[in-house]
């Protein structure tokens, strides 16, 4: 018998004397999945601008809408120079009108201006580039530099020749190493000029914007170290852009794909709905292209005719909003001799984007109260279901209703659901699907409020924490399970900036430096799970609770069992008893065990970097009777994969 005594020993878990739950897998007899894990993504709490979108600069462009007023927010004026906001009557674009304008009043010298970034930025010796749009009659240089915010220490300057002439916008490239790292994130942007070179007083300045090296090198690209703890997710399915987001405030303020594209000054900017005023610099096209390189399939959201404050387009209005949505498709997914596939390619791609699931709106159940529902089930969603089905047979139209919350969806529709719940409410909700012919999306999913709280009328967690990921995970198993006809399950919301939040719950936290970049508890229970991705689940015999599990084939064409163990009868470790029909006595698998910390409120803090996940793999080989045996500690969570890399430096359990 093969048992996980180096474990056991290692963390000195008492052996237990309760009985093995035994647990019998078969063969064959389960169904085909396509089942994926993935997320959610929309610029909630600066998890865009400030987030993985790269721009180091905070309002760049002097972006506004009515909620959001245009200000020079994140700048200060360098040596006496005075900054105010300026409307030319040539300005840099129609979209961008307003501009800062920098008067040399009497200050001598090199003047300028400094930003502060998105709470900070970070200072590597690595490669900045960027650029910045002047206009007025300079003759002299600019100097770009990276300061520290807390004494001024310059950490890198590049001197950059003045193009300006005076009557035209003309722009003028960064390119920037620093000689050395900086100590902290605490730092500038500065840009100054000799006051002397300036002919008429003053200068005009918009789009100042600069980036550090991108995830895979893009232009207007991602950050890297949100993007690798990202992808290291293995996540295969992306939804976006929301969520609130898509809906926006009102029908004047939904996410308008058609201006994220193109150049940066011809983006004016969008108002959301999660407090600021986003650059619109993370568009469609960075969405797709962000999807493409990590090789995610995508969910599109395209705006379904209800906004926040409850306003909902008339059917007979409706039809323009259908079209548009048609013309999103086409976008990503026609022909590059379509009308908007050809803009697509005119925006360097030519090859259409793969695109198999469309879903209509956000939550259409909540804003809008009764009529929302109401108006969707009678005309929006049919609407756009026949006509998506219409031109692209192919895609699937998902609903944002759920049947289980008793929202009825016509066929072929397929429903989506958004469980934020108390880690208990898992183990209640976990036969949730096993009787639900219709396919769902979960297009959402955390453990946001504490055990034994009030639920959405309290607050959230603080953080992902250990018993709140072990909840979860007996609810991404209960989705597993019903793989056939649940094609998805999706984190959300994915990220928050520390310095600017009020959804607590993320997959990852981040601020200015990356050394606070922090995988939560839920990171590494995802990454787990979707690092054994099943092709076919199999059928399986055996008690549940406190031991939740799934079995199947996977991708590989191993066996595989994924497991969670939530609270036991006296907090004792539980055996596990694993069969697979056909698995002969001495076959191998790979038993890969998240154990967490005592306190089952302890979370990842970024600050003390400490991970309270504990990973251990183990070698086990099959019995007599075929059978893996091992011990799953209360609040632990398991993969058992015959697949596994051999030469690896697994340690081998012995009898
Ligand atoms: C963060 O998002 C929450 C919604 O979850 C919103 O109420 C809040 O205003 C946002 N805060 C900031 C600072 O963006
Ligand atoms: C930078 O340092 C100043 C002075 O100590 C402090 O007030 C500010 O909050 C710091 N900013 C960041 C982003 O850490
Ligand atoms: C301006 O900067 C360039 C390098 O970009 C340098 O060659 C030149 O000497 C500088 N001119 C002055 C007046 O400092
Ligand atoms: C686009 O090109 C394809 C061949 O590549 C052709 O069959 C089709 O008719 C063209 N469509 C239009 C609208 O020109
Ligand atoms: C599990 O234990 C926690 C305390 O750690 C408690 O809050 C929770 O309600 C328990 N849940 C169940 C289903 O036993
Ligand atoms: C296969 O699908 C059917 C119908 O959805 C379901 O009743 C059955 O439990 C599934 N079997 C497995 C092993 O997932």
């Amino acid at each position: 018998m093969a048992i996980l005594r180096s474990v056991l020993l290692a963390v000195g878990w008492a052996v237990s004397s309760v009985s093995a739950i035994d647990i019998s897998i078969k063969a064959t007899g389960g169904n085909a999945t396509s089942h994926q894990y993935g997320f959610l993504h929309e610029d909630i709490n600066h998890s865009g601008d400030g987030g993985i979108y790269a721009e180091l600069i905070r309002n760049r462009a002097f972006q506004y809408g009515e909620r959001f007023p245009v200000s020079l927010a994140a700048w200060s004026p360098v040596n006496g120079a005075k900054l105010k906001l300026n409307r030319l009557d040539e300005p840099l674009s129609e979209e961008l009108p307003v501009s800062m304008n920098v008067e040399t009043g009497n200050a001598d010298g090199r003047i300028g201006f400094s930003n502060t970034g998105y709470w900070g930025i970070d200072v590597k010796k690595h490669k900045y580039t960027g650029s910045f749009w002047v206009k007025g009659a300079y003759e002299g240089n600019f100097t770009a530099s990276l300061q520290s915010a807390l004494n001024g220490d310059v950490f890198g300057s590049v001197d950059i020749e003045s193009t300006s002439l005076g009557d035209d916008w003309v722009e003028h490239e960064i390119e920037l190493i620093p000689d050395t790292d900086a100590p902290n994130s605490n730092n500038t942007f500065t840009l100054t000029f000799d006051s002397a070179g300036v002919k008429d007083g003053s200068l005009d300045f918009n789009l100042i914007s600069l980036f550090p090296p991108t995830y895979r090198g893009r232009k207007n690209g991602l950050r890297v170290d949100i993007a690798e703890a990202l992808e290291e997710l293995h996540p295969t399915f992306f939804r976006f852009p929301g969520g609130n987001m898509l809906e926006g405030d009102s029908i004047d303020t939904w996410w308008d794909w058609k201006a994220s594209l193109g150049p940066l000054r011809n983006r004016r900017g969008f108002q959301n709905t999660w407090g600021y005023q986003m650059t619109n610099g993370l568009g469609l096209m960075e969405y797709l292209l962000w999807a493409e390189d990590m090789g995610m399939e995508l969910i599109v959201g395209v705006y379904g005719g209800l906004s926040l404050d409850g306003y909902i387009v008339p059917e007979d209005e409706l039809q323009p909003w259908v079209d548009d949505a048609l013309n999103q498709i086409e976008f990503i997914r026609g022909p590059a001799n379509s009308t908007w596939g050809a803009k697509r390619a005119e925006l360097g791609h030519p090859e259409p984007f793969e695109l198999n699931y469309v879903e209509i709106g956000n939550e259409d159940w909540l804003a809008g109260g009764a009529a929302g529902w109401e108006s969707y089930k009678k005309y929006r969603f049919p609407t756009f279901l026949k006509a998506i089905n219409e031109a692209y047979p192919d895609i699937t139209v998902i609903s944002s209703g759920a049947t289980t919350d008793g929202y009825r969806i016509p066929e072929p529709g397929i429903g989506d659901y958004h469980p934020y719940r108390k880690p208990d409410e898992f183990l209640s909700e976990f036969n949730l699907f096993d009787n639900e012919p219709i396919p769902h999306v979960i297009g959402e999913v955390s453990s946001t409020h504490p055990n034994g709280g009030i639920g959405w009328d309290g607050p959230l967690a603080p953080w992902p924490w250990w018993i709140g990921s072990v909840g979860g995970a007996v609810g991404l198993i209960s989705y597993e399970r019903n793989a056939d006809r649940i094609y998805g399950t999706f984190y959300a919301p994915i990220l928050r900036n520390l310095n600017s939040y009020q959804w607590a719950i993320t997959m990852i936290q981040h601020a200015a430096d990356p050394a606070l970049t922090t995988r939560s508890t839920d990171w590494y229970i995802w990454e787990l799970f979707a690092a054994h991705p099943l092709k076919e689940t199999l059928p399986v015999t055996g008690d549940l609770n406190p031991l939740f599990y799934v079995a199947g084939k996977s991708t590989k064409d191993s066996l595989v069992w994924k497991g969670a163990c939530y609270n036991t009868t006296d907090h004792e470790s539980v055996p596990v008893s694993v069969s697979f029909e056909g698995v002969e006595t001495g076959t191998r698998a790979q038993l890969t065990l998240l154990t967490g910390p005592e306190d089952p409120y302890a979370y990842n803090d970024p600050w003390s970097g400490v991970n309270v996940v504990e990973t251990t793999n183990n070698v086990l080989e099959a019995n007599e009777e075929g059978a893996f045996e091992f011990e799953m500690p209360e609040l632990s969570v398991a993969v058992l994969d015959t697949h596994f890399e051999e030469e690896s430096e697994l340690e081998e359990s012995s009898k």
